[in-house]
């Protein structure tokens, strides 16, 4: 968008797919969330309301969301039943603004009460199932199973269930080749992997669930999502990062006086970290003991960043849930922000992230790869670095703060602009297409052996320490986001982009009727350098590997009077 608007003030308005995350859905969306029977009011926006959401700010986003959540409820369906005559029977309890059903294991549905009233008068009607041979806990929770009496399952049509899982990388391949430019496809891969309204509603439902839970103990805990389900890089499929917020607790117990006051007595822990863990360990049994649907739980909490990881079964996610990890949701405000201020950002980062996962790059699994995060600021790194800009610095960001903007965090200042509107984008007319072949170009020169990734000031700065990769952590400056990666995993992706970068330089690759899958799907085949059976793939129509690489090594661009196969052999030195 910016591309062609010149120097612009940002609104959210205008950006189309990224409405989802502002809570002005997107017509397509607004389509498939249904508000149907006749017993449910049709909630219509006024013009004043919607023109309020565009220019809402990350926070006041998510506290919406939240409050959404904190009115549905999600029910357990069984295979057949009547849509209107189940809507029905849950509007005696008041109005319903919205559901949707989807299908993991069996159907479910996800309804949205107008009021919170509703919630308490749906709870009054609903039992505690008797169960033979086991016994129940008593727990009332929103997570509820509708029982659908044999005699009136007559033969009524299925809702329309909507799809919760990320398509394949055949269906992606097959999507893609359709496209008639890569550009196209950019934008075709980002729609396909995004995440939907609905799922992103479920995930802040799966949150509000917890919340009752630990509510038990800390009535005044929220539970909120941070990560990928709110960052707008999120893909469907991946995981429902958690912080189980108790800082509301501590900000209404700072009411001081100079009279008389009382105080809690309270236990005291050897640390933050020590309290935090000993938190954790007794939600995360309470998940394990009383949580209906969540399996699987593990208390992980000798971890950097202590955590209960658990799958919540009647969603399918899985969870990680965190206390005290207030740093991490400002550096999911501050990529949901990099994300909102030009759609070839999220273009750029949903293709690189899906390359990186086709080439195991990026696992599932923790270990010495780079993780999506480190990616993502990676290509925030690389957008600053275009003439003229892309994307603005945190530094830059920070000056554009205002009053209320200021946060400081265990003493890490991480303030940033929170109106979009106040942020001004210089003219850049690069195509996506053109920004990911450099983007593969400029890690495939990057010297990674003494240059660290700063966001901050958008430079390269010299390499504080000896790890492989550096990134610095966008507020917690003295840390690096990817010291995990080691240089074999280093070297993988620095071959790969260079692989990539060779094959779009290739006119083959980038003419539809000459190869198939073609562009930017023909990226995501298994790489020459890695593996049996790729060969074969490619060398129908490309070179034999050694000279492709080779060509590559000469057609890739000699940066600082170094040759790139210098600087390969000084990282891998290293
Ligand atoms: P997915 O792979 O789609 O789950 O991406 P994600 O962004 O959710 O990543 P992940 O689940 O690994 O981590 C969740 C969030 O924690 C990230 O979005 C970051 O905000 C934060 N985070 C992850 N790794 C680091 C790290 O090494 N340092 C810091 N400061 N924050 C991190
Ligand atoms: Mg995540």
């Amino acid at each position: 968008m910016a591309a062609s608007v010149g120097v612009c003030r940002l609104r959210f308005r205008g950006f189309g797919g990224l409405d989802r995350f502002c809570l002005g859905f997107e017509p397509q969306t607004q389509k498939r969330f249904t508000s149907t029977t006749p017993a449910i009011k049709v909630q219509t926006e006024s013009k004043t309301t919607k023109a309020a959401k565009e220019s809402r700010t990350f926070q006041a986003i998510q506290e919406e969301r939240r409050e959404q959540a904190e009115r549905s409820v999600l029910i357990s369906c069984p295979p057949k039943f009547n849509e209107n005559k189940f809507l029905d029977y849950l509007s005696k309890h008041g109005t319903i603004n919205k559901h949707f059903f989807y299908n993991t294991y069996g159907a479910y549905a996800v309804v949205e009460f107008s009021s919170r009233e509703s919630i308490a008068s749906l709870k009054e009607s609903t039992n505690i199932p008797a169960v033979e041979h086991e016994a129940a806990v008593p727990f009332k929770s929103r997570l509820l199973s509708l029982k659908w009496p044999g005699s009136q399952s007559s033969n009524h049509p299925m809702p329309k269930f909507q799809n919760q899982s990320p398509p394949s990388i055949n269906e992606i391949t097959q999507l893609l080749s359709e496209k008639d430019s890569i550009d196209e496809q950019l934008q075709c891969l980002t729609e396909a992997l995004q995440l939907t309204e609905e799922n992103i509603s479920l995930r802040f439902l799966v949150c509000s669930l917890l919340q009752d839970i630990a509510g038990a103990y800390f009535p005044e805990c929220i539970i909120r999502p941070f990560g990928s389900t709110v960052n707008s890089f999120g893909k469907l499929g991946c995981d429902v990062d958690m912080i189980l917020d108790l800082n509301g607790i501590y900000a209404t117990s700072q009411k001081k006086g100079s009279g008389l006051s009382l105080e809690y007595q309270v236990k005291r822990g050897a640390s933050e970290r020590a309290v935090t863990q000993s938190i954790l360990s007794v939600i995360g049994k309470c998940v394990d003991q009383f949580g209906p649907g969540c399996v699987g739980v593990q208390n992980i909490l000798q971890a950097r960043c202590p955590l209960v990881r658990f799958a919540h079964q009647p969603s399918g996610f899985q969870c990680d849930l965190t206390a005290n990890n207030r740093v991490a949701m400002k550096s999911s405000e501050l990529l949901f922000l990099y994300g909102h201020l030009d759609p070839r950002v999220r273009h750029l980062v949903f293709s690189v992230r899906c390359w990186a996962r086709a080439h195991s790059i990026t696992s599932s699994i923790p270990g010495a790869w780079i993780t999506n995060f480190s990616l993502t600021v990676m290509v925030v790194f690389f957008l600053q670095q275009r003439n003229p800009p892309i994307l603005p610095t945190l530094d830059r960001l920070k000056e554009l703060a205002g009053p209320s903007d200021k946060c400081v965090i265990e003493g890490n200042d991480c303030t940033i602009v929170s109106d979009l509107s106040k942020i001004t984008l210089q003219r850049n007319t690069d195509t996506s297409e053109k920004l990911l072949q450099e983007f593969f170009e400029f890690y495939g020169n990057f010297p990674f052996n003494k240059a660290s990734i700063n966001i901050r000031k958008g430079k390269e700065q010299t390499k504080p320490e000896t790890t492989a990769l550096y990134i610095q952590n966008p507020f917690e400056t003295t840390l690096n986001v990817s010291k995990n990666v080691n240089a074999t995993q280093l070297e993988r992706f620095v071959a790969l982009c260079r692989e990539s970068a060779w094959l779009l330089h290739q006119k083959e690759i980038l003419n539809r009727s000459s190869v198939s899958p073609w562009g930017f799907a023909a990226l995501l085949l298994p790489s020459v350098t890695s593996g049996a059976g790729v060969k074969s793939r490619r060398k129908k129509k490309l070179e034999p590997a050694s000279s492709r690489i080779k060509n590559l090594l000469d057609s890739l661009k000699i940066k600082g009077g170094e040759t790139v196969a210098k600087k390969g052999s000084a990282n891998s030195s290293r």
